[in-house]
């Protein structure tokens, strides 16, 4: 009998990963359907930051298969894996804190989307770019931030626009390690809500992977052995 439910955007099928004798990831199964928020929780060590960087292509399964948007994309390289629509938040390390907010959106839209934008061109004249990257911040709620240099803005908005520049590149799929860490209350909620906008409106879902972050109505909670 056919489910209701949508097909799955992203379906992992019997997923290990070792590293010598430690089993990071030990036969993990799961599906994600489009629209869904899910939550991967456990303590460090767990295997959190492995299982996403297997679904991204960092970090190769010794055995297992990976299926997004109806392709097995176990053995494809990261890049084709985010032209398909498989993106990663950015940790803020990977900020160009020298650069304006909008900069830094534009740049990873530009890197992104070379065939719509002119590779070589640049970044801050283009305009249809700046239109892209103003659009993913004020998704954000960092519009009126656009033009503050990074190392300007708090660490609570350093973490916001991680996010708009992952956003910039059209995700279907986002995945977000630790996007937690170091948040106020205040931060967080507002972080939770911005995710909760985004996989309800767009249909695009997000994967977390908060070590201790308290879990929303909604929220799926994977309870394998290894996560
Ligand atoms: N590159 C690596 N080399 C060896 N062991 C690793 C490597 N990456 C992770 N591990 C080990 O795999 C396990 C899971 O780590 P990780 O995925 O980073 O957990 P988490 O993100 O939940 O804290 C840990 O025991 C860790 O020490
Ligand atoms: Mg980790």
């Amino acid at each position: 009998m056919s489910s209701s439910l949508p097909d799955p955007l992203l379906r992992v099928d019997n997923l290990v990963r070792r590293y010598g004798g430690i089993t990071a990831t030990d036969n993990l199964s799961m599906e994600v359907v489009p629209g869904e928020l899910h939550a991967i929780i456990g303590p460090n060590g767990a295997g959190k930051t492995t299982l996403i960087s297997q679904l991204t292509g960092q970090v190769m399964p010794n055995s297992g298969t990976i299926h997004f948007a109806g392709r097995d994309v176990t053995g494809l390289p990261s890049y084709k894996r985010s032209r398909l629509g498989l993106a990663r938040s950015f940790q803020i390390t990977s900020l160009l804190k020298d650069f304006s907010a909008i900069d830094n959106v534009a740049l990873a839209a530009q890197a992104h989307d070379g065939h719509s934008f002119r590779f070589w061109g640049n970044a801050r004249k283009e305009t249809r770019l700046r239109e892209t990257a103003h659009a993913a911040l004020e998704r954000v709620g960092l519009g009126k931030r656009a033009d503050i240099v990074v190392s300007q803005l708090s660490h609570g908005e350093q973490r916001e626009l991680e996010l708009a520049v992952a956003l910039a590149t059209k995700p279907q799929l986002l995945l977000l390690d630790e996007p937690m860490a170091g948040l106020g209350v205040t931060e967080s909620a507002r972080m939770v809500a911005l995710w909760r906008r985004f996989s309800s409106k767009t249909r695009s879902p997000a994967l977390t992977s908060p070590a201790s972050t308290k879990l929303r109505k909604g929220c799926l909670l994977y309870t394998s052995r290894c996560v």
